[in-house]
């Protein structure tokens, strides 16, 4: 008999990840708890931890504001957040529960007072609900405050991880605005806390699809074969906002589409796609092969025409009027940030030379769709006619990130008929379809990992810098252009991003 192959080694995986993985005795305290993402992601996953069972029976949850309120007014907040965003089903009895451990502590951050409180809180809970002394702090605040809060953490005894118990931060992006910046935020980190104590989300991360592109890739043996430049043409990253920029003028006004999207979520999605095999499916050994990726990742030569990005000016977005970018509440009629963005990348390595990535992302797209279009080259002889091949295209994987989470994978086929006619074909695995069970939310999954302190799906320092490092150029460039070109709300970007994929022949999707 053929011993089997592709067998498993136990010992590259210590911890069976089958079994559920369900926190132990910890906390969290959240600052930043009137901004959308704790509304919107943190309270509501926390919940739904909570109502999967996976949190401890005494898990605590301390909101840290500015704001005159009692544990119970904190409490109503978080309520709302959990009625209106929660994934999961409303349940009393788990509400009860959990909203037992919820405290506030009202303050600003340079306020001692303050953060004694908020020690002398993290210790009674520890007396009360038995959390041991565990807690991680979210920040999900403004990175200009990052410094002023993990000095006070660590001035009020806050961040002193021992042997018997742990302290985590957890960061969210922008994590700077460029290479230096980026710098200066990990050494106010990392002055304070150990390197495995830092766990720095990106969402994308945390999403099931994503996480499947490993499990497509190394778990089967179809793909691997032609993963390659031999066989592929390109790959086309998009991920595609119907959304305008709502209330976040503040944060967004000078970030751009590039900063917000490509340095983090496009360029992870990147090097999943064109890291090497792991020797492992841990940490060190997942970011270790997709920082080679961002290492040998390099802009070509001209920027003005591998680059695009735009502005989006009124237009018509699922049957309504939308207002242009330069019409939102707080942007400035001069703003030349970029609602639009899109940028070519080289992978300089044996398995990537001469396969362009292409990456776009924008606010006010067609719809709301993120995907990647792994796009292959023709067949090297076709034995038809021309005729019969005109309506085909070429070969592609495609990765349904969101929505209608899936795979989908475009061949040629012959028309049924007495003639050869081949056209474009989709063969389909859809989750709906193949699977019971919902996908969890990514912040679900990413807040029960900072629990555990499991660090695979978290960038590390490194992965930032490379990233930006690759964005910093591009950024500059288009600073010393000025305004980007508008492109109307509701359409697929500017022409000048369609232009830079036509120089070569190739165009976008149509997702
Ligand atoms: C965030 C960006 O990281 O991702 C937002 O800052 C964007 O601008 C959001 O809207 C999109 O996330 P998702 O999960 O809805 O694709």
């Amino acid at each position: 008999m053929t011993p089997p192959s592709g067998s498993t080694n136990p010992l590259r995986d210590p911890q069976d990840r089958r079994l559920p993985r369900i926190a132990g005795p910890s906390g969290l305290v959240l600052f930043g708890v009137t901004g959308d993402l704790s509304r919107k992601k943190v309270m509501p996953a926390i919940y739904d931890l909570a109502n999967r069972g996976l949190l401890p029976p005494g898990f605590s949850l301390v909101g840290f504001a500015r704001r005159d309120w009692a544990d119970q007014d904190f409490a109503q907040i978080v309520h709302d957040a959990v009625k209106e965003h929660a994934r999961t089903p409303f349940r009393e009895e788990v509400w009860k529960q959990l909203s037992e451990g919820f405290r506030f502590v009202p303050g600003n951050f340079d306020d001692d007072v303050a953060f004694d409180n908020l020690r002398r809180t993290v210790e009674e809970l520890d007396q009360l609900r038995g959390t041991g002394g565990n807690m991680a702090f979210y920040l999900a605040i403004p990175p200009a405050f990052f410094g002023t809060v993990v000095g006070q953490l660590e001035e009020h005894g806050l961040a002193d991880g021992t042997a018997d118990h742990w302290r985590r931060v957890v960061v969210e992006k922008p994590f700077g605005h460029d290479l230096a910046s980026a710098r200066e935020l990990n050494d106010v980190l990392a002055g304070v806390f150990e390197p495995d104590e830092i766990f720095r989300i990106d969402h994308y991360l945390g999403k099931e699809t994503v996480q499947n592109i490993l499990a497509m890739r190394f778990a089967n043996n179809m793909f691997e074969p032609i993963w390659n430049s031999n066989y592929v043409d390109h790959v086309q990253i998009t991920m595609a906002e119907d959304i305008g920029i709502g209330g976040r003028a503040g944060y967004y006004d000078g970030i751009g589409a590039a900063r917000d999207v490509i340095q983090n979520h496009l360029l992870q999605l990147m090097a999943l796609v064109a890291m090497e095999e792991p020797i492992a499916f841990d940490a060190e050994s997942l970011r270790l092969e997709k920082q080679k990726v961002l290492a040998s990742a390099v802009l070509p030569r001209r920027l003005d025409t591998t680059t695009a990005r735009g502005q989006y000016a009124a237009g018509w977005q699922g049957g309504e009027k939308v207002i242009g970018f330069l019409d939102e509440e707080g942007i400035a009629t001069t703003s030349a940030t970029e609602t639009f963005a899109a940028i070519t990348v080289e992978v300089e390595t044996r398995r990537w030379a001469g396969v362009p990535f292409y990456l776009r992302t924008g606010k006010r797209l067609g719809r709301r769709v993120t995907e990647v279009a792994v796009v292959f080259k023709r067949a090297p002889h076709l034995p038809f006619t021309s005729t019969a091949t005109e309506e085909l295209t070429q070969n592609a994987l495609v990765i349904r990130v969101q929505p209608d989470e899936g795979l989908t994978m475009r061949f040629g086929s012959k028309v049924p008929g007495t003639a050869m006619e081949i056209r474009d074909v989709n063969m389909d695995f859809a989750y709906g379809g193949s699977f019971t069970e919902a996908s969890a939310e990514a912040y679900e999954r990413l807040i029960l990992d900072v629990l555990l302190g499991d660090p695979p799906l978290f960038p590390q320092h490194e992965e930032v810098e490379l990233s930006w490092k690759l964005l910093d150029p591009v950024i500059e460039h288009w600073a010393k252009k000025g305004k980007p070109d508008t492109y109307d709300a509701g359409t697929w970007g500017p022409p000048s991003a369609d232009a830079m994929l036509a120089r070569s022949g190739r165009t976008w999707r149509r997702p």
